[in-house]
């Protein structure tokens, strides 16, 4: 019979491989909190409606890429391929600006984008990120950036690449607009049929290009810095020369839009060398008109978001984790497995131990083996004479020394 596979580009989690996620997990929470920010968990699935109007129907993720369907009752929902979206839309349905001016949450959530799958990239995936709501100022931006960096430099990353660019206010962008059409209307016969219908509805979304001669024909088009208004260049540079001051090294790329349509002003992203053509760790940027353009009061916002999958082969296998048992339970026959049950539940609940049992009922030499395969710190070992003296073994698997210990006295052993 066939057996059934995980679907074309997700992937199972094992064990062996889990301790290393929620490690990075733990470091998400802890490195989260060190800033202020506060959890928030969404729902794995949304009204279709709040993608369409907030990434842009002319984006790839939704032209393209989005797991929609029409559930039972005619509603029209898709799994969510990204989270700022849904943290505005909770933002605005619970009223949260009108409590705090400044929202700052955190999320570690399951994304779906129906993309190609290769190394980093994959249809089902994992995101850490961080959304500001509320402030419109350059120290802000700087705060967001300095986050994703310093937690890859935290965790010992090397050669991060921080692309960063200023596409404008909505009124910038206007004239800018213009002169990118102007500049590709006569290269339309080259154009791809993507780039074209993008040209009429938003020629920006052609700069976001993955087709190589059409990277080449960018290389000429107009700079949106030329478009700045004063207000955007003094936000940028502001927002630049706090990154200097934290010593945070940056390359500005005057063709970095991103793929989604709701940013304004800063945009950003790092890149990692070791991640082959996937390469972006982690991007985000301003979005200061999403709120209002879905239904909530006119607020600013900035936030990123990262690939935890990526952030894993950058990693590439230097977080060593110690997942060793601290005590291994060798126990013969039933009463030994009775008493060895209560001594192993003692020394969970009252030393916060990581117990191992047999269960398997091995002889005394294949249960040490399986001991030492674990990298158990110790073996408690209870055979038939030890519990006519009302004692354990106790091996210290690194030194082969061992001692009697009363059975009322195992507690102590190990607190000490
Ligand atoms: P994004 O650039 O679409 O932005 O995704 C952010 C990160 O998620 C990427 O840099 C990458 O590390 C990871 N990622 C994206 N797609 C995949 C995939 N198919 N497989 C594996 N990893 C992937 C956003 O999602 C925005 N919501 C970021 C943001 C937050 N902007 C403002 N706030």
């Amino acid at each position: 019979m066939d057996i059934i596979r995980a679907i074309k580009g997700t992937k199972d989690i094992l064990p062996e491989e889990s301790s290393l996620w929620q490690f990075i997990e733990r470091n998400i929470h802890r490195f989260m909190k060190s800033y202020g920010y506060g959890e928030i968990r969404t729902p794995k699935f949304e009204n279709s409606s709040l993608f369409n109007r907030s990434i842009g129907i002319n984006t790839d993720i939704v032209s393209k890429e989005m797991y929609t369907w029409t559930d039972q009752g005619e509603n029209n929902l898709t799994l969510k391929p990204e989270v700022t979206a849904s943290v505005v839309r909770a933002f605005i349905q619970h009223n949260l600006g009108k409590q705090k001016q400044l929202n700052k949450f955190y999320y570690i959530d399951s994304l779906f984008r129906r993309e190609r799958p290769q190394k980093g990239r994959y249809r089902q995936f994992e995101q850490f990120g961080v959304e500001a709501i509320g402030s419109k100022n350059p120290e802000q931006d700087a705060e967001i950036i300095s986050m994703a960096y310093f937690f890859y430099t935290k965790l010992g990353l090397e050669n991060l690449k921080l692309k960063i660019n200023s596409i404008g206010s909505k009124e910038s962008r206007i004239e800018y607009k213009q002169a990118l059409k102007d500049f590709f209307i006569p290269y339309k016969d080259k154009l791809t049929s993507t780039s074209i219908t993008r040209l009429n509805d938003n020629p920006l979304r052609i700069l976001d290009t993955k087709v190589d001669f059409e990277k080449e024909i960018i290389k000429n088009a107009p700079k949106i810095t030329d478009f700045l208004s004063l207000e955007d260049k003094d936000h940028f540079n502001k927002v630049l020369f706090y990154l200097e001051k934290l010593n945070i090294k940056y390359d500005i790329d005057h063709f970095l839009v991103r793929g989604l349509d709701y940013y304004c002003n800063t945009v950003f992203e790092i890149q990692s060398t070791l991640l082959g053509s996937q390469s972006a760790l982690c991007g985000g940027g301003r979005y200061d008109y999403l709120i209002e353009e879905l239904g909530g009061k006119s607020t600013p916002a900035i936030g990123f978001a990262a690939g935890i999958e990526r952030l894993i082969i950058a990693l590439d296998n230097k977080v060593i984790l110690d997942d060793s048992a601290d005590v291994y339970m060798v126990t013969l026959g039933d009463s030994a497995i009775d008493i060895g049950l209560k001594i192993a539940y003692d020394l969970r609940m009252m030393c916060n131990l990581n117990v191992t049992s047999d269960m398997l009922q091995k002889n005394m030499k294949s249960q040490l083996k399986e001991a030492n395969k674990l990298k158990a710190k110790h073996a408690i070992i209870i055979g038939e004479n030890e519990i006519a003296n009302k004692e354990v073994i106790i091996k210290n698997m690194l030194s082969g020394n061992q001692e009697n210990i009363s059975f009322n006295q195992i507690i102590n052993y190990f607190k000490k």
